[in-house]
């Protein structure tokens, strides 16, 4: 089968892939479509070190193929939308409701798959750039089947991140301020999560001017190309300051915009021994600083909560795909992606 494999030099579309049968507890999903998150070229370039060769792709819905002993909450021809979480189920902080925290969760990336005699990683426990993925039980999230596959692709990792990282991480309130810096397909879920909130100010800041657009449909009542004429629009700083770049400088930018009792939320991934630096007295009026994995999500509640959302017409999936491109056309849909030309670039099977 097809997919895009990373060999620690290059990124290959290969058709020789293969992938093993599901395992008890196991669901093997046929991948219909799947977004090109930063992460995925974080993995390409460094940034994020990850074990190769390794089959990428972390954020896809697709179709139930087959089930292992045990499964019994979907079958065979249902859609689901896949999270990125192996969580165990059984331990302390999967039973508090905080499946990111799951010890079993990090850290562990597994080998289900294979080309000729050599065995392929799975990253974020996941690979959904593949005809065919195998997942834990409890990453395959069934949803209505009036959910087009395409947008129903991205709810796995930018929605459940963005719009995640505001309802459960930051939890901001009805008629707080809020500040994205990077409107990429993260901070664009950031803009939507902060007006299902009921924020009364949503500054997008993004560095490339044709950004404006899709920021202000996704819920920006401004648009700046810096950070620095904040303070023009919010003179005593925001309540909440989400950073979705992954740049140092950005976050020093970010806890120093913050109002009183503000707080930065972190969702940009630098690389992994990068240090930022801030004023230590900036933070004493109560302000903190929040890191945030994967937007805190409880996959099994939100997937199914985001997608209901999207049925009622409160959340934005379609507008997301900005570009649709067949597997093959993964180089393409990269530079589409790096030149910033696409809120999400979206890979079909
Ligand atoms: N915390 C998590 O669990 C999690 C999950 C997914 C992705 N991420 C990370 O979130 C970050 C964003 O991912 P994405 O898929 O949205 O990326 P993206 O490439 O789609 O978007 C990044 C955006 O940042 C903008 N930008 C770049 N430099 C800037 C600057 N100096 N000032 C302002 N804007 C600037 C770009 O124009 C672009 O719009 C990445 O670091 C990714 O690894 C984190
Ligand atoms: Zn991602
Ligand atoms: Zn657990």
């Amino acid at each position: 089968m097809r997919g895009v494999v990373f060999d620690g030099s290059q990124v290959r579309v290969v058709d020789d892939l293969v992938v093993r049968e599901p395992g008890p507890g196991e669901v093997r999903v046929a991948v219909a479509a799947a977004g090109l998150c930063h992460s995925d070229l974080s993995v390409v370039d460094g940034t994020i070190p990850f074990p190769v060769p390794v089959v990428l792709g972390h954020e896809g819905a697709g179709v139930v193929e087959a089930v292992g002993a045990g499964v019994t909450h979907v079958e065979p021809g249902d859609h689901v939308a896949l999270s990125t979480l192996a969580n165990c189920g059984a331990c302390a902080d999967c039973d508090r409701g905080r499946p990111t925290m799951c010890r079993r969760a990090i850290g562990r990336p597994g080998k289900p798959f294979t080309r000729g005699s050599a065995s392929v990683h799975q990253f974020a426990a996941n690979s959904a750039f593949a005809e065919r993925t195998v997942v834990k039980a409890v990453q395959a999230v069934r949803i209505p089947e009036d959910v087009p596959l395409r947008s129903a692709a991205l709810i796995g990792c930018g929605v459940l991140t963005g719009v995640g990282a505001v309802l459960n991480r930051a939890r901001v309130d009805r008629g707080d301020s809020v500040v994205v810096i990077g409107t990429g397909g993260i901070g664009l879920n950031v803009l939507q999560g902060a007006r299902l909130a009921g924020a009364l100010r949503i500054v997008a800041v993004d560095a490339n001017p044709a950004k404006e657009e899709a920021a202000r449909l996704f819920g920006a009542t401004d648009f700046l190309t810096s950070a620095r004429g904040v303070r023009d629009l919010l003179p005593t700083g925001a309540d909440h300051v989400f950073e979705c770049v992954g740049r140092v400088e950005l976050i020093r930018q970010a806890i120093d915009l913050l109002d009183r009792h503000g707080q930065a939320i972190l969702l940009g991934v630098p690389p992994a021994t990068a240090e930022a630096s801030f004023v230590v007295s900036s933070l004493y009026l109560d302000k903190s600083v929040l890191g945030c994995r994967y937007g805190s999500a409880r996959p099994q509640r939100d997937i199914a909560l985001y997608a209901e959302l999207y049925r009622q017409g409160r959340l934005l999936l379609d507008e997301l795909v900005t570009a649709v491109y067949p597997v093959e056309d993964f180089a393409k849909a990269r530079a589409d992606a790096e030149a910033g030309r696409v809120a999400r670039a979206v890979l079909t099977f």
